[in-house]
């Protein structure tokens, strides 16, 4: 069965490669609590690739194929010693086997938020206590759901092409179902007379939902931030970053 982030793989790195805000706060996290660490949600490999170089052992597990076959192209194209560190596996994060293997789990760029039940948040996150050492820990940031996505139902953006690529562009319509805390995104690329359609669903989180998930999955929050400067969380910000500890 084709994976939410098949149709996206193209496009992906044209919209978020040169994503970095968050690149430096992970290899903290990493460098603090330690590795092996496991990523999910991995995707092309943006900050697995970066763990790895700095010499932490990685495993990504991401569910789509293409996205994954990014990250591969990439990793043939570093050096044999951290190559060895990284490992990439094609993997749903609601059904994951590892047992007592990692130090530290990521889960960057909201990646949580695709799962779309508590019974999906619920799978998500017990995988991962399972997949921790003893005291083990996992981070994670989410958007904030902010009162001007909250007042809407739909909307569009559009992402012009001298923010991507010469002659590629982007237009997005949101369906926001607030009674189910779900956005659906529709995302058409336009490039060279051809239009290609992606769509993905979030399911929003507030702070203490999120943080009562963890509790029942038996972490303990360490803290909750409001980006990646590490100050305390204000809502405002649009971002929530969750460390939390396995007890
Ligand atoms: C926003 S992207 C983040 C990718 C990468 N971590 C980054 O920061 O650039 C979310 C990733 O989660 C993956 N994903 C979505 N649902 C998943 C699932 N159920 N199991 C594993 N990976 C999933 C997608 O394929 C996608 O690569």
């Amino acid at each position: 069965m084709p994976a939410m982030y098949d149709r996206f793989a193209p496009f992906y790195e044209l919209e978020y490669g040169h994503k970095k805000d968050d690149v430096d706060f992970y290899l903290n996290i990493v460098g603090r609590y330690g590795s092996p660490v496991l990523e999910i949600g991995v995707g092309t490999g943006r900050i697995a690739l970066s763990l790895a170089a700095q010499g932490h052992e990685v495993c990504g597990v991401d569910n789509s194929a293409p996205m994954l076959q990014i990250a591969r192209d990439k990793v043939r194209r570093m050096d044999s010693e951290t190559r060895k560190r990284l490992t990439l596996r094609r993997a749903d994060m609601r059904r994951l086997r590892f047992r007592d293997a990692f130090r530290t789990a990521i889960i960057p760029f909201r990646a949580f938020l695709h799962n779309l039940s508590q019974q999906e948040q619920m799978q998500t996150l017990n995988g991962l206590h399972r997949a921790l050492r003893p005291r083990g820990v996992l981070a994670l940031d989410l958007f904030v759901p902010l009162y001007q996505v909250l007042a809407r139902t739909t909307w569009q953006v559009e992402i012009p092409e001298e923010d991507l690529a010469p002659g590629v562009t982007i237009a997005s319509s949101v369906r926001h179902t607030p009674a189910e805390q779900r956005l659906d995104i529709e995302n058409r690329y336009h490039q060279s007379n051809r239009i290609r359609r992606a769509q993905m669903t979030y399911r929003y989180i507030f702070r203490y939902e999120m943080e009562a998930l963890l509790r029942a999955a038996g972490f303990k929050a360490i803290s909750c931030l409001n980006g990646f400067n590490g100050k305390p969380y204000d809502f405002f910000s649009g971002l929530m970053i969750f460390i939390a500890r396995k007890q």
